[in-house]
């Protein structure tokens, strides 16, 4: 078979890794920072893998400018990280923290010093549980102007430096887990809560973005979204309806609002007959379709692909969980008959935690979202959680780590080939950091992070292998993998 010509990465390609507040920061009550959903709901007996938490994290509040000094040893263009809404609004809304302000003004003028191009992401699951309490947050209209006043209040301090703005993160995760699973705060399973909270999302979303445009701030702005291409388990038209109704349901019902500002009929109307569609005044539908609401680019954040069949037990599209963070949450399991159900794809391996590995679905992912919203595309995730293993001498073996990654920016490589646009790659993470359900032991980072509470090195960082790995990747701009 004849090869084509592979077109080389882009030369202002942002090659980066990502993390999230809550996920690094630590100093949970420093720095006067208000309390987050996610610092009560630790708190909850059984909630997460060992009733682990991130009061301290990796403590990267304190150890930032350690942190930066490594990202720039390697190499890394971009850095994507995201704003505790609680540093900078303690309450929420009203007085602005100050100290919390500068702690990310220090940051970024850091990473600009080391020539590393800073992608802020507004909102990474760490809601002020000050909103929480006062009206049920993302359950109410009331979000939409704390939202824009909180993204405004960032636009405005950071926006002469910051190009690279994500909105929302996973925006299908932490809907699905607070409000249909209970996996995450504020543990409700009703979908028609969690549909009525994500409507209401969507209007903030589409709000800060358009307020975003209209004062032209200087740069790029869009949702990060977790998309894992549907498969059907194999040719039979049952099955393949069965895997056209999960991308309806888990991917084009999230992705279509932000690109076109309305939601697919297909699922509108089974959430008609359901009982539990949201409500969509006039006005939210001319906030939606206004284009001063569209994203400059479409956030990808890709783990893993679905393979799914027909569920016998039901017509219609059916609703199943998207899964990025833990068990899977299918229709049936979360009690709800539903028209697809998971099933093995023999074709695939598993990482430790059990999701399927799967390079070319990237790919695939990379070409629908092209093709069906033909916008470029930031890809905000990718990486690999593993066991790492620290040996004696410092040093961390993750060949497998590698492998994972080399095989993605390859099939990143191939669909640039295709003409997709992508605009940059910020892989899961730089540093370990906390995993939401899974604790410390899930390692995703680039950095390993010493746990070892009884040693005086606790927390320090050492490079693994696949450090040096993405820093030659980086330095020959994807030509050496
Ligand atoms: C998606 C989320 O954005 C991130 O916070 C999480 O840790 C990773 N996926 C891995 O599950």
């Amino acid at each position: 078979m004849e090869h084509k010509q592979l077109k080389a990465f882009p030369k202002d390609f942002l090659w980066g890794s990502a993390s999230a507040a809550y996920q690094i920061e630590g100093a949970y009550r420093e720095g006067g920072k208000g309390l987050s959903v996610w610092d009560k709901f630790v708190r909850i007996p059984g909630k997460t893998y060992e009733g682990t938490n991130g009061d301290v994290a990796v403590d990267h509040y304190h150890r930032y400018q350690e942190d930066v000094e490594l990202m720039a040893k390697a190499g890394l263009k971009a850095y994507r990280f995201s704003i505790a809404w609680s540093r900078i609004f303690p309450e929420g809304n009203g007085k602005v923290n100050e100290e919390g302000v500068k702690f990310y003004d220090d940051l970024i003028n850091d990473l600009i010093a080391h020539n590393i191009e800073p992608v802020v992401t507004i909102y990474h699951w760490d809601l002020p549980q000050a909103l929480q309490d006062a009206y049920q947050g993302w359950e109410s209209r009331k979000i939409i102007d704390d939202f824009v006043n909180y993204a405004k209040t960032l636009f405005e301090a950071y926006g002469d430096r910051v190009k690279y703005w994500v909105t929302l993160n996973e925006q299908n995760v932490f809907m699905q887990h607070g409000y249909l699973m209970a996996s995450h705060p504020p543990a409700v399973t009703d979908p028609k809560r969690m549909y009525a909270a994500n409507h209401i999302g969507n209007l903030a979303n589409a709000a800060a973005t358009k307020y975003f445009h209209e004062h032209h701030f200087q740069g790029k702005i869009g949702a990060s979204f977790a998309y894992s291409p549907n498969y059907a388990v194999d040719a039979d038209p049952e099955n393949q309806l069965a895997a056209d109704n999960a991308e309806q349901m888990n991917a084009y019902y999230w992705m279509d609002v932000y690109a076109y500002g309305r939601y697919p009929d297909v699922v509108r109307q089974w959430q008609i007959e359901q009982g539990i569609a949201p409500e969509i005044k006039p006005e939210d539908t001319e906030l939606l379709e206004d284009p001063h609401s569209r994203p400059d680019f479409m956030g990808l954040n890709y783990y893993q692909t679905n393979t799914v069949q027909a569920n016998p037990l039901k017509d219609g599209v059916g609703l199943a969980a998207e899964n990025t963070s833990g068990k899977k949450g299918t229709a049936q399991e979360s009690g709800i008959p539903g028209a697809f159900k998971s099933a093995e794809n023999e074709h695939l391996q598993k990482t430790d935690w059990d999701w399927n590995i799967d390079p070319i679905g990237l790919r695939i992912a990379l070409r629908r979202i092209n093709s069906r919203y033909h916008l470029p595309v930031l890809i905000t995730e990718n990486g690999l959680g593993a066991f790492d293993t620290l040996e004696a001498d410092h040093e961390i073996h993750d060949d497998y780590r590698i492998h994972f990654l080399r095989e993605h920016v390859k099939a990143i490589h191939d669909a640039i080939s295709d003409g997709v646009q992508v605009i940059g790659y910020t892989t899961w993470s730089f540093t370990d950091l906390l995993s939401w359900l899974n604790g410390y032991r899930k390692r995703y980072g680039f950095v390993y992070v010493n746990r070892d509470e009884e040693s005086e090195k606790d927390l320090a960082r050492y490079p693994k292998d696949s450090f040096y790995w993405y820093k030659q990747v980086i330095a020959t701009n994807g030509e050496d993998l």
